[in-house]
């Protein structure tokens, strides 16, 4: 597989890039997408890289009917010295192969996908934005393209890789976001998708968002599928609090997504010696440290917004102000360090920045 060529064929009606101020989250795409078939008995072929256009697929896909598909979310930043660095990408096709696993889609070759990713990226450099706060997004994904309405793991898949210059995912920016607790649904159970990045567990959490977003809250707060009880994900990140100087953040518990900048931060704060911690949290400890003036910080973090601080939260008809409704010190320290080694402006002591 790793021998595999990528055939390119370079696209001639090159698209206005757009200026750093209108980019917004998700709305622009690249000239080039990569795409690899799989057909069953011939595993993965004809790798190649074309330019972005729609796809032609059959109705009777099988992704459209039952959403056997996965995703990924990776940046790439164009540092002052016009260098390309990509953020622990190693960790992404690996998280991207565990969704496989749970969606019953044969692996992709690690090696391979990073890089068929790095041709794709140098085709498309000059879309790279280097304003603060902007990079390039990368949505490699893989969807069942079987045309059959029976439910079985589908015997034919298309492997996609799109880009997308980025700024903030948040309207709100870096400026904290109010968070509503979820009662009414759930995200996922243990034993559920929970931990695949998969297009479903995005679809159910529409609701909740839509009905939380009506009255004021960008974003839920799910508990546990089961109880009710424990805090698992804020919208489509992880989330971290720091009480009396111990941050704390959810374990990984069968339900909650492994995220990768979860993982950074945890990491990040080890070094730096300060007390983190991975266990279960339940909503009535964060209200009792709240009213003990014990909650310090709370932030979300995850690949698109990378830190987002948290400065309200809603629950049984009582809002929890976090900090004044200011960023935290520490979540704002911790935003300038990864940010600072994603764009290589500071150290990476963890060998985490990939070059082109
Ligand atoms: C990311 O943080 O990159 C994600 O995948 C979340 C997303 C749904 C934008």
């Amino acid at each position: 597989m790793k021998d595999l060529q990528i055939e390119t064929i370079i696209n001639q009606n090159r698209k206005p890039i757009p200026e750093a101020d209108q980019l917004g989250f998700g709305q622009y795409f690249t000239d080039h997408m990569f795409l690899m078939d799989y057909t069953e008995g011939q595993g993965w072929h004809d790798p190649r890289i074309v330019p972005y256009q729609p796809l032609q697929l059959d109705p009777s896909c099988m992704v459209f009917h039952y959403a056997q598909t996965v995703f990924e979310g990776m940046k790439a930043y164009l540092t002052k010295d016009e260098e390309v660095l990509l953020f622990r990408p190693d960790q992404n096709f690996k998280r991207l192969n565990n969704s496989n696993d749970r969606l019953c889609i044969p692996h992709i070759d690690e090696e391979f996908a990073l890089e068929a990713l790095k041709q794709l990226i140098k085709l498309d450099r000059d879309w790279i934005p280097s304003a603060p706060g902007t990079s390039l997004y990368i949505r490699p994904f893989i969807i069942s393209t079987e045309p059959h309405l029976g439910v079985h793991p589908s015997h034919n898949y298309l492997f996609i890789i799109i880009l997308s210059p980025v700024g903030s995912y948040y309207k709100e920016g870096l400026n904290p976001v109010k968070i509503a607790v979820e009662k009414n649904y759930v995200r996922t159970v243990v034993g559920g998708t929970g931990t695949a990045k998969t297009g479903g567990n995005y679809a159910s959490s529409l609701k909740a968002q839509e009905e939380s977003g009506k009255v004021g809250y960008s974003q839920v707060l799910w508990l546990d599928g089961r109880e009710n009880k424990y805090i698992e994900e804020v919208g489509s990140m992880n989330i971290f609090f720091k009480v009396n100087g111990e941050v704390i953040t959810p374990a990984l518990n069968g339900s909650i997504l492994a995220g990768i900048t979860r993982d950074s931060i945890i990491q990040l704060l080890k070094h730096w010696n300060v007390p983190v911690t991975e266990r279960k949290i339940s909503m009535d400890e964060v209200i009792q440290a709240y009213r003990d003036g014990l909650l310090e910080e709370a932030f979300g973090t995850g690949t698109a917004a990378v830190i987002s601080p948290i400065g309200e939260f809603f629950y049984q008809d009582e809002k929890m102000v976090v900090n004044n409704g200011e960023i935290g010190k520490l979540s704002k320290e911790l935003y300038d360090t990864l940010t600072g080694i994603q764009n290589g402006i500071k150290q990476d002591p963890f060998g985490w920045s990939v070059k082109l």
